[in-house]
């Protein structure tokens, strides 16, 4: 229990969530806590319920059992606080960069001319310069990810829940999407829940590790990764502590595949 309701972001108390006509809960008796202003990635098997845990914290499906609370305040409907970067880049194909980013603003009524000034400003912050008036389809798979991530952070909402955004995109682009975000988040010091496949992005960008496991899926442990920032993903990778926390990520993923072989 949190001592301090303050302090704390998003709760799930032993939340199960059941689809309807499936044989197994997708989650089962899943407790977490998210304090505000964390970076947490939840990290785990294809199927355990990561996509699950970020649409019941933004309010688009309701649990079978137990609760969800967002700011002290139990979720019963669309959570508003919430910006959701889904795991496609979902932009409208018919709106250019600058109003693809700008539309949060838009929905909440601020006014052109101070509308128009943040939208350049999250331009330049996401490396767009050049491309205010390009339409989704000409920009390529990296740069909408930008636009994506712009269009969430711009209206500074309390809590950012992004799926997998980095998900398709090449190494290089992925490491430089990465450091942008380790930059941007930092500055801005809103909560963040992420959900990866990738062993070394969570610990690059995260405060703490959410290693879930599949059928049904459950929270397996949480680990701290006590990297100061502001973090620089090269200085990172070359510490002795970094290999060390891998490893213990890593060791929690074989054996859940030993697991995984042993049940099949
Ligand atoms: N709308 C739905 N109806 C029925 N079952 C669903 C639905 N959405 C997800 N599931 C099931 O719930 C479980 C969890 O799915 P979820 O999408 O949360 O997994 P995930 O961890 O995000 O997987 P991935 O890493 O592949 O994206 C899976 O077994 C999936 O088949
Ligand atoms: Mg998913």
């Amino acid at each position: 229990m949190s001592t301090n309701p303050h302090a704390e972001a998003l709760r799930f108390e032993d939340v199960t969530l059941r689809f309807p006509g499936a044989r197994r809960a997708a989650i089962e008796d899943v407790s977490l806590q998210v304090g505000r202003g964390k970076f947490v990635a939840v990290i785990g098997p294809s199927g355990c319920g990561k996509s699950t845990i970020l649409n019941l914290a933004a309010g688009l499906l309701a649990p079978t059992e137990g609760e969800v609370h967002f700011a002290g305040e139990r979720v019963t409907g669309v959570n508003s606080a919430a910006a959701y970067v889904t795991q496609q880049a979902n932009l409208l194909p018919w709106l250019s960069v600058r109003s693809n980013i700008g539309l949060a603003l838009k929905f909440r009524k601020v006014p052109k001319e101070e509308r128009e000034a943040r939208v350049d400003h999250w331009v330049r912050l996401v490396g767009l310069t050049g491309f205010e008036d390009h339409y989704p389809r000409e920009l390529s798979g990296g740069m909408q990810k930008r636009v994506s991530i712009a269009r969430a952070l711009i209206y500074d909402p309390s809590i950012v829940l992004m799926d997998e955004p980095f998900g398709p995109l090449d190494a290089i682009t992925r490491l430089k999407l990465q450091q942008d975000l380790l930059n941007l988040w930092e500055e801005q010091n809103g909560t963040l829940v992420f959900v990866t496949h990738d062993l070394n992005e969570a610990i690059y960008l995260a405060d703490e590790v959410i290693v879930m496991s599949s059928g049904p899926g459950t929270v397996r442990r949480v680990l701290d990764v006590p990297f100061a920032r502001p973090r620089t993903i090269g200085s990172l990778v070359e510490s002795p502590e970094f290999a060390e926390l891998y490893n213990d990520l890593w060791g929690l993923f074989t054996s859940e595949l030993q697991t995984t072989d042993a049940t099949a």
